[in-house]
């Protein structure tokens, strides 16, 4: 079977579940990994029987590789991605696709312009229960969708911002708990409801000491649709609880907690787990970290196999980042935010 040949750059918290990621999809291999941090490239080297650099040029100059896996800091995706993309490789980037649209738009347009596929994480569409929704509601299940909430009941502590210089900064994480941790939901929001034509929104910052962005932020959304909902995103949550997705339509409610079925309440339908099983409906099983990450590898890799469009497009990653800088700016401004 033909493989992609996969380089990964940033071996930081995230790296690391891509390295494995890779080795368990057939489609895809790892060929060298690339850090600052000499060590830890040449470690992860040994333990995955690879090549390693710490020179991000001489990475993309490799005529070995064909996707780049981009795990650094969120506002060095673009810069990066648009390099990898000139040397002629294929762009895998983790979330967010970058900090700014200007960046994301910079990004896209590099990629085609070379020719090769864009893609950015967003694991939790593979998420099975959340993909057994999204059939759902598209298939007509719900009926009309009147109300979508994602919450981010998260926590991270003083020490996790502090853990790295680009952490809790505009310029480089480009927000806080939206930005960062909810990035995901809201992108599993507008995955199930449909886009968000307004935002009015609040955000703070009361339970973290140096940093510039959020770590706690509320919005109330109106989709294109006329459904109306609620974003959460949170890093106050002390000592951290649940995600948590709750989607009602005309025919029936879904409620999704931590990236499973809670509740499922749709006539004619059975809930996942029930399907899965061939049984009665019950809780289906927990996702597993990083199961998610292989299933969207494999994806990206079949996808450069087959000459197709990736399930999550870089034109679809820039969806949510421009929802969250809406609700930035609504928050700032006091007042509602549309989005074009
Ligand atoms: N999908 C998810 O669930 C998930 C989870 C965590 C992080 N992330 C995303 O992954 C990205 C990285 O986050 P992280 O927490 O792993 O960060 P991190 O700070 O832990 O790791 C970043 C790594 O990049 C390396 N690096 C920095 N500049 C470099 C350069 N010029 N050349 C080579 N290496 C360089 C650093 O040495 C570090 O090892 C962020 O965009 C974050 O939003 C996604």
């Amino acid at each position: 079977m033909k493989k992609v040949r996969c380089g990964v750059v940033g071996l930081g918290q995230i790296g690391p579940l891509h390295l494995d990621a890779i080795t368990k999809v057939e489609q895809a291999e790892l060929i060298a990994v690339c850090d600052l941090d000499e060590e830890k490239a040449k470690s992860y080297a040994e333990q995955y029987s690879c090549a390693y650099t710490m020179s991000f040029a001489k990475l993309i100059a490799r005529d070995d590789i064909d996707l780049v896996h981009i795990c650094l800091p969120s506002g060095m995706h673009a810069d990066f991605g648009c390099l990898a993309a000139k040397a002629g490789k294929h762009v895998l980037t983790e979330k967010p696709i970058d900090v700014s649209l200007e960046n994301a738009d910079r990004l896209i347009k590099a990629c085609r312009e070379a020719g090769v596929k864009l893609s950015c994480i967003s694991q939790h569409r593979f998420d099975p229960d959340i993909a057994y929704l999204k059939r759902a509601i598209d298939e007509g299940h719900l009926g009309r969708i009147s109300f979508g909430a994602s919450h981010t009941k998260w926590y991270r502590s003083q020490d996790y911002y502090d853990s790295g210089d680009w952490r809790g900064t505009w310029a480089l994480d480009g927000g806080g708990a939206l930005m960062n941790q909810s990035v995901h939901y809201v992108d599993m929001l507008r995955h199930l409801c449909g886009e968000i034509e307004e935002v009015q929104a609040y955000c703070a910052t009361l339970a973290h000491e140096r940093i510039e962005v959020e770590d706690v932020a509320v919005a109330a959304v109106r989709f294109r649709s006329g459904a109306i909902g609620v974003i959460e995103g949170n890093t106050t949550a002390y000592p951290g609880f649940v995600t948590r997705l709750d989607v009602y339509g005309q025919k029936g409610g879904v409620i999704i907690e931590n990236d499973v079925v809670k509740e499922w309440k749709l006539e004619g339908l059975p809930a996942p787990a029930s399907e899965a099983l061939g049984g009665p409906s019950g809780a289906s099983s927990a996702v597993i970290f990083g199961l998610s990450h292989q299933r969207q590898i494999a994806d990206v890799a079949q996808a450069i196999l087959d000459d197709r469009a990736p399930l999550v497009t870089g034109e679809e990653a820039r969806k949510p980042l421009a929802v969250i800088l809406a609700v930035y700016e609504s928050a700032r401004a006091g007042k509602p935010v549309r989005l074009p």
